[in-house]
């Protein structure tokens, strides 16, 4: 009997209306608009008003992939949320959106893997679902990305956004369908290069630690930027090479949104043609678990690129811990 499989169904998103332009760095930080765009790709980004909280875009964006399919809420097996800025550190913001959106028969939880929160949840999902225990599971990627960046730091504060997207997985009738296959590695030791200082067990909040301004990212970019280049590059190209696959195979390869260099570096690696390339960072920054649903919507729902069934897609990400990995799934519809 072939393996049951798990396929992407629906597509939401929330997207903060405020817009952060790099002009208006200019007026925050040492910084020009040509230092950014050529540097990092990016033009501007969203940011949620104070006082929020991740939830609040999580849920509009549960809700909207599911009005998308047609699914009642009270369907949900399971509901995850991949995130580093959760609404607080407990109850996890997967539990807020369960209540916000009335799946009460989904259990729910939050997964923190950096800027592949998004990855690892799906492949959490997947094998939920071809386990033959879940049915349907929401996976969201959401960040803000704003309340956990310092606004005097130009190092870090031009790069991030706040955003939500999020996708239905649900079982496949058909094999050959869906999720294929995925990579996902770790390496801890990228701690000391991406990280949040203060707020957890090790430094809990204080005057010293706010002071300090330890509640923000704290990132060695450069250092960070090599290591990316190389394994979201290699990854990328791995989870070709043991499908026995070539980038002209591949349709369509729906990076995480960092820099735009290291995007061409995965996608030169893989051998596959810019056009097949979903590239929004200009418009949306870093948004962290969300730049790769927030990419996959506007391919698919907003039809920037196209994509049918049967077509190969490629996910790959690269971020704090460090975490990495890639996806490979066939579309279907
Ligand atoms: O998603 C999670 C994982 N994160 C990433 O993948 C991000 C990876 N890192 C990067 O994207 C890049 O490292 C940056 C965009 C952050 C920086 O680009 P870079 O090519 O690594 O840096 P660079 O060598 O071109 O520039 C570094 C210089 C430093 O100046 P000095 O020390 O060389 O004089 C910085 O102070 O650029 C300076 N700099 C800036 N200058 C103008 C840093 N930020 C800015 C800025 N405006 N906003």
């Amino acid at each position: 009997m072939s393996k049951r499989s798990a396929y992407i169904r629906s597509i939401g998103r929330y997207l903060p209306e405020r817009k952060l332009t790099n002009g208006d760095f200019e007026e925050m930080v040492d910084t020009t608009d040509e230092w950014i765009l050529s540097r990092t790709g990016i033009h501007e980004r969203r940011i949620l008003d104070p006082g929020l909280g991740n939830s609040y875009m999580a849920a509009p964006a549960a809700k909207e992939c599911l009005e998308r399919a047609g699914v009642d809420p009270e369907e949900i097996d399971t509901i995850i949320v991949g995130t580093v800025t959760p609404d607080m550190v407990f109850p996890s913001t997967s539990c807020v959106v369960q209540k916000a959106i009335g799946a009460k028969n989904a259990f729910a939880l939050d997964i923190n893997a950096g800027c592949c929160g998004f990855l690892y949840s799906l492949t959490v999902a997947t094998q939920m679902i071809e386990s033959g225990r879940m049915n349907k599971v929401l996976v969201i990627g959401s960040d803000v990305m704003s309340t956990i960046t310092d606004y005097t730091d130009r190092n870090t504060c031009v790069l991030f956004g706040d955003a939500a997207a999020a996708v239905l997985l649900e079982a496949c009738g058909e094999p050959g369908y869906g999720i294929l296959d995925f990579i996902l590695h770790t390496d801890g030791a990228g701690e000391e290069h991406l990280y949040m200082k203060a707020g957890g067990s090790r430094r809990p909040s204080s005057l010293e630690t706010v002071t300090n301004r330890e509640h923000f990212i704290h990132q060695d970019g450069p250092s960070v930027f090599k290591t990316a280049v190389i394994e979201m590059a290699n990854v990328s190209a791995e989870i070709l090479e043991k499908n026995g696959l070539t980038g002209d195979d591949i349709s369509l390869f729906v990076p995480h949104q960092a820099n735009h260099r290291i995007i061409d570096a995965a996608a030169r690696r893989m051998g596959i043609d810019k056009g097949k390339v979903v590239i929004n960072i200009s418009k949306y920054g870093n948004t962290t678990s969300a730049t790769i649903p927030l990419a996959l919507y506007e391919a698919v729902v907003e039809k920037t690129h196209r994509v049918t069934r049967g077509d190969y897609v490629v996910m790959s990400a690269f971020g704090a811990g460090y975490t990495w990995g890639s996806i490979l799934l066939r579309w279907y519809e």
